[in-house]
């Protein structure tokens, strides 16, 4: 397994991962197309990659991609279900089914952070929305993320850098 840099050609991965992060749970709750047509699933990837935006992906050995993040900031008038501030990226993370329970989602977040506090800026925090249920909250926990708000059925959480 690789780790690279996320670049404009990764935008269709990224909506895959997008959709692996809306149906988490393993149902289908959201299709492609209706991801697609949702002006807030939409703020994570439109116009990809913008100013400020960055993020990463998983290979694996046939350089195969298998999963991504990636972090942009977003406006209190458009915000994210985890917006905090606007200087504050949320970020999006995703291994493809049949991929996880390796320690891919954990190196992808890892990175992520590395990434975040090599920008120049810098940037101070990251945040992210995790719903109620999600397993994926225990990595989160584990690298320093901590509960600060919520938004509906899921709690807001902040990395300090
Ligand atoms: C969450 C996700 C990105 C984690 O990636 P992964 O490659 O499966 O995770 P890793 O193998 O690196 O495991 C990291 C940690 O995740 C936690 N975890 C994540 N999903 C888990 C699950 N289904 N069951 C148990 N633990 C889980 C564990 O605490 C694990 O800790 P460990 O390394 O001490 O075992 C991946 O499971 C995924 O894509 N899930 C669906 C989409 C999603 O939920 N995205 C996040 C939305 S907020």
């Amino acid at each position: 397994m690789r780790i690279r840099p996320a670049g404009a050609p990764d935008s269709g991965l990224l909506l895959r991962v997008l959709l692996e992060a809306y149906n988490w749970n393993g149902e289908e709750r959201f299709t492609a197309a209706e991801l697609a047509a949702d002006p807030y699933a939409a703020r994570y990837l439109d116009g990809w990659p913008r100013p400020g935006d960055f993020g990463v992906v998983a290979e694996d050995d046939d350089g195969e991609p298998v999963g991504a993040a990636w972090a942009r900031t977003l406006t209190a008038d458009a915000p994210g279900h985890g917006f905090v501030a606007p200087d504050v990226p949320e970020l999006t993370i995703g291994v493809l089914p049949g991929h996880r329970g390796r320690g891919t989602g954990r190196a992808l977040l890892e990175a992520l952070v590395r990434a975040a506090a090599a920008r120049p800026g810098p940037v101070a925090r990251l945040s992210l929305s995790v719903e109620d249920g999600n397993p994926a909250v225990r990595l989160y926990v584990s690298l320093g993320f901590t509960a600060v708000g919520r938004d509906g059925g899921s709690d807001t959480m902040v990395l300090e850098l």
